[in-house]
């Protein structure tokens, strides 16, 4: 029923609903926002979402949508066409999901966390024979049991696994893992979820490509073949958020300009810098360093901390917002986040700021504050 429809049924009159009484709209605070996601936004591109809303049918949007496409197709180092469908993270497990495989099909799911285990259960939901390698949570995956697992497993037609596992901020060695997958079974579709690593938009290889027009599961919204045509005609195949799009034009135009190396090497350092600093404060990492992420370090909580006190402290007198545990790992991480726009200026003050509401909290704190800002 549409609105209009609505107002006009004596329905609607008899059970009119109130009007509601809302807290008012207050200012949004300006945080030092250091969770795994969302990230903070630079002033520029958020000022890209001020600018007058074009027709997405027209020319000025064809070009945007052009400049965008061959932008993240350098972003992923791919010919193949990067599909950009407006969606969450959960919406891209989706989509990758249901263009790939036809119902009873088997997949193993790598899982090394919360979003490995959401994969895995996408899959199910759709029908698919999932077979779960799970490692312990703030482990990577090993790679001899990932071995032994695939030589023991029925044939799969593909395996779902998470680069950068956001719950416990443990990065996978994909290239490793990828080639062990393909000794073993080389036509395996290998689906990776890179959302806290990389972007969340669709870049599909040939092979994918070719799987796409076998499979049988059911999709609509996310068919890679309606948003491939329309996208040929610089179009969207439904109504896209226009002024997302304005902002990711300018977002990759600054990456770009940054250099991908450059990004990661910045990440690299950010990941140092915080695990050091960590350290120094007396806390100890979820994640061995080896495998820590660059983009998002879990930080276990010291015994007779209270975490939501703490967290709430910091996002209160500091402004300071960092992210708790998931699922078993509450209360018992939490998860600082440095990914995207982020310095180590940023980190700095955010650790500065942990280590003093530490202290209050009894917590005996290290020495973070003697390592100079300078150095790095
Ligand atoms: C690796 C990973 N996959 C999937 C998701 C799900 O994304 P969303 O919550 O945006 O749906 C997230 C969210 O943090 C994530 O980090």
């Amino acid at each position: 029923m549409t609105l209009m429809h609505a107002m006009t049924t004596t329905h609607y009159q008899k059970t009119r609903i109130p009007l509601p009484q809302v807290e008012p709209r207050s200012a949004i605070p300006l945080q030092n926002l250091r969770i795994p996601g969302p990230t903070p936004v630079p002033p520029a591109v958020l000022a890209e979402l001020a600018r007058p809303v074009v027709n997405h049918r027209g020319p000025e949007f064809a070009a945007i949508l052009r400049r965008v496409t061959a932008r993240l197709q350098y972003v992923f180092q791919t010919n193949a066409p990067v599909l950009t469908f407006p969606a969450s993270g959960t919406g891209g497990q989706e989509c990758a999901l249901v263009n790939l495989f036809s119902p009873g099909e088997h997949v193993v799911a790598i899982t090394i966390g919360h979003f490995g285990n959401r994969f895995a259960q996408i899959a199910e939901r759709y029908g698919l024979q999932v077979s779960r390698n799970t490692f312990p949570w703030g482990e990577a995956a090993d790679q001899a049991i990932v071995e032994t697992r695939l030589h023991e497993l029925a044939p799969y037609r593909g395996v779902l696994l998470t680069h950068n596992e956001t719950s416990t901020g443990v990065t996978k060695d994909l290239q490793t893992l990828s080639a062990l997958i393909r000794r073993h079974n080389p036509d395996a579709l290998i689906v990776v979820d890179a959302v806290s690593s990389c972007l969340m938009m669709l870049a599909a290889g040939p092979r994918a490509w070719e799987a796409k027009a076998q499979a049988r599961l059911p999709r609509f919204y996310f068919d890679w073949a309606r948003a491939r045509a329309s996208l040929e005609r610089g179009q969207h195949p439904v109504t896209p958020p226009v002024s997302l799009f304005y902002a990711l034009d300018l977002a990759l135009e600054m990456m770009l300009a940054e250099g991908l190396e450059a990004i990661f090497t910045r990440h690299r350092h950010l990941g140092e810098y915080v695990r050091k600093h960590v350290r120094a404060i007396g806390l100890h990492l979820l994640a061995d360093p080896v495998s820590a992420s660059n983009t998002v370090t879990a930080v276990r909580v010291p015994e007779g901390i209270d975490a939501k006190a703490l967290l709430n402290m910091l996002r209160e007198r500091d402004q300071v917002v960092l992210a708790g545990g998931q699922e078993h790992l509450s209360g018992k991480i939490f998860r600082i986040g440095h990914m995207g726009s982020c310095e180590v200026r940023d980190l700095f003050t955010a650790l500065n700021c942990l280590q003093v509401r530490l202290k209050e909290c009894g917590f005996a704190a290290g020495t973070h504050r003697e390592e100079r800002l300078a150095q790095w």
